[in-house]
Formats: structure tokens, sequence, C-alpha cells
């Protein structure tokens, strides 16, 4: 359907482009998500029926493409780390023609706002040919990913009709945060402390996404910079790096300035021969762990004539502020929910930056909501 017909239908609430709206949907959305897979009374995980125990899963595939696929990206960190699951991730046109040995019994994990996407349907065909359980995360439920999936795990996202995908992205790290947390209580490996402490962490973002639009004025600011800019370089690192590529994905989408997305400690291992004070580098780097890591990379880019543009927290801050032209600080949450949050101003970014080109910012060139040919 044309943006105009579905304009008529659903409408854009005063809000200039659907992509604008969806942005401001992502708090209800996270929020009404996981109210559909967290019990309120209990805080637990509520999922659907399954027709196998997530305890006797022995290890993940995970498959998407486009913005699902990094969605799926933050999962595998979370799985790893949180349910100490072993994953194996790939886009799924790669995926399909890799004939990867598996054992039966697996679990397919597959990734898609639309449930059409002809590559991810195709996996989802073979993986479920290789005897793996095959359990999928989609926003339209009807769709033929749906009907051939053993287990669907909905999101409350709406309609998406930007075609740079916003809302459902977090819908879905939302749902997958959820998942997260049973598998790592299935599998005995989360402590119920644990479950309590990432479950609060969760159950906050809601509010703690709303507070993000408080930030307009300087992500405003921010684009002015990323707007003149030939080339962008984002960085992170950890369950954050997807989320740079997921940035940089966006950037190119919708305002076809070229990006590319690296892990931070790979940037000496190439892009950092195309640092100069023409490169902006916007760096994904909330004060986890890793923190210090990322900072000493941004310190290398900034030795070359980057200019570095931070999302962080306050602590995170502290720190950059010596090196960087700009520094957006997001509220501080958990390392295990800052994909999701950080999420929203890395697509405001690009949001921001696709006005001041004047693209066709719901539907740019050559590109289609949903993908169903090969
Ligand atoms: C297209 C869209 C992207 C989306 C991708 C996967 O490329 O422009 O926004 O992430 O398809 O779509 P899916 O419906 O499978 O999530």
């Amino acid at each position: 359907q044309s943006v105009a017909r579905l304009d008529a239908a659903v409408g854009k609430d005063g809000y200039r482009h659907f992509m604008e709206k969806e942005l401001h949907e992502h708090p209800s959305v996270i929020g009404q998500t996981l109210q559909r897979v967290v019990d309120p009374v209990t805080r637990e995980v509520v999922l659907p029926e399954l027709p196998f125990a997530l305890a006797d899963i022995p290890r993940a595939v995970i498959t998407a493409c486009g913005s699902a696929y990094y969605a799926g990206y933050v999962a595998r960190y979370w799985l790893e780390a949180e349910a100490r699951l072993p994953v194996d991730i790939d886009v799924a046109s790669e995926l399909r023609y890799r004939n990867p040995p598996l054992t039966e019994g697996g679990l397919a994990l597959l990734i898609s706002q639309s449930g059409e996407t002809a590559d991810t349907l195709a996996a989802l065909r073979g993986l479920r040919a290789s005897g793996q359980h095959v359990m999928s995360v989609l926003n339209v439920e009807t769709s033929t990913m749906a009907r051939e999936s053993d287990v669907v795990l909905g999101m409350d996202a709406g309609p998406e009709i930007s075609v740079a995908s916003t809302k459902a992205f977090t819908a879905q790290l939302s749902v997958l945060a959820a998942l997260t947390i049973a598998m790592g209580r299935a599998r005995g490996v989360m402590t119920p402390a644990r479950q309590q402490h990432l479950m609060a962490a969760l159950l906050d973002l809601p509010s703690e996404a709303e507070r993000i639009f408080q930030l307009g004025e300087q992500i405003r600011a921010m684009a002015h910079i990323v707007a003149k800019a030939r080339d962008v370089l984002y960085l992170g690192r950890g369950s954050c790096f997807p989320i740079a590529l997921e940035g940089a994905l966006k950037l190119k989408e919708i305002s076809y300035i070229h990006a590319e997305a690296y892990a931070a400690g790979e940037m000496k291992h190439g892009p950092i021969s195309l640092i100069d004070d023409t490169v902006p580098i916007v760096a994904v780097a909330p004060s986890t762990i890793l923190f210090d890591k990322t900072l000493s990379n941004l310190q290398e880019a900034r030795a070359r004539g980057g200019k570095i543009l931070a999302f962080t927290d306050e602590t995170g801050a502290e720190r950059l502020r010596e090196i960087a032209e700009a520094v957006i600080v997001l509220p501080h949450v958990d390392a295990f929910v800052a994909p999701i949050l950080y999420t929203i101003p890395v697509q405001m970014l690009a949001y921001e930056v696709a006005l001041l080109r004047g693209t066709d910012v719901d539907q740019p060139r050559n590109l289609a909501k949903s993908v169903t040919v090969e």
C-alpha cells in the first residue's frame, strides 16, 4: 500500500512522518510488549505453551534480515552471557545456503517484523527440515512465518508503516530479553536474584525511554554535524555493538550517508585509516565494564582528528567530555537493557539527519518495507 493510503487509514497523529510517530511509540510499545510476556504479580516470564522444554534445548541458531538481524545479534550476547546457551547467528540470506550441521532438537529463533521476508522464511523452512524447533518473534501474527512456526512470540508494536524499522526493533528486543530470562531460569544458570534484577531493569524501561525525548534538541544539534559528513563511523562493544550496526544501517537507509559500524576493538584493523576531521564517529557507549576499552578506542580516533559524538550516561560523560565534540547523556540503566534504551536516540539521530538532508523519510529510495523476493 502507498504511504498516502496508509496515512488515510492509520494516520500520523500530527507527526510529520510515520517514522517520527513510530519513534515516539517506543516507550508504550516496550511497555505493552513486556506486559504480554511478564506476569504482573509474580514478575515471571510468561511464554505461550511450548511444544518442547526450554531446559532441553542444547543450542540455538538465530537468523533474520536487516534490523531484525541486529535484534537477534543482541540476543546472542544475552543468551550466551545470561543463559549460557551456545548460539550461532547469521543473516538469513547466508544461513539458508550454508547448510550448517545441526543436531536435532536445537532451537531455531527467527525474527521478523513482517513475517514475510523471503530469505527469513526460506531459512525457517530449512531449519525446520533439519529438525530444529522453530520459534519466531513476529509483529504480524497472521503472517506466513507465524503459520509455519512451532511457537510464535508476539509483540505489541502495532502496525509499523515507515519502511525503516523503529518500534518493532525495541519490541523484538523486549521479547528476546524476556526469553533470555526464561531460558536462564529453565537451564538453571540464572539465580532468582539475578532474574529479579534483570526484570526490574526491563520493567523500568518504558519510563526511562520516555526521558529520551527530552534530548531532542541535543540530538538535532548532533544531526547538524552528521548531515555534513560523507562518511560516518559507528562504534560499540558487547551488546551495544549491534546498536552501532543498527544506527549505521538507519543512517544509510534514510539519509543516504555512507555509514559503517565496527566493533570498537576492531577499529584499528582497518577503519582507523579512514579517520580524519571529516569523519564523525558515533559512539554507543554506556558505562558498562567495557567502557574503558571503548574510551581508549575513541581516544585513538580523536588523536587522528575524528569528531567524537557520544551517547553515554552521566558516569561515561565525565570521561568523554574531554575528547568529544558532542556528548548526549542518557539515563543510567543496567547494562542488560542498555541496547534497548540506546536504540532510541540512535534512530532519532538518523531521522533528524534525514530531515536535514530532505530525503523521503518514510519511503526511502530503492527500499521496501517487506522484501518478499530473494
Ligand atoms: C527491510 C526493511 C527493514 C527490515 C528488514 C527485515 O529491509 O526495510 O526495516 O528490518 O526488511 O524485515 P522483517 O519484516 O523481516 O523484519
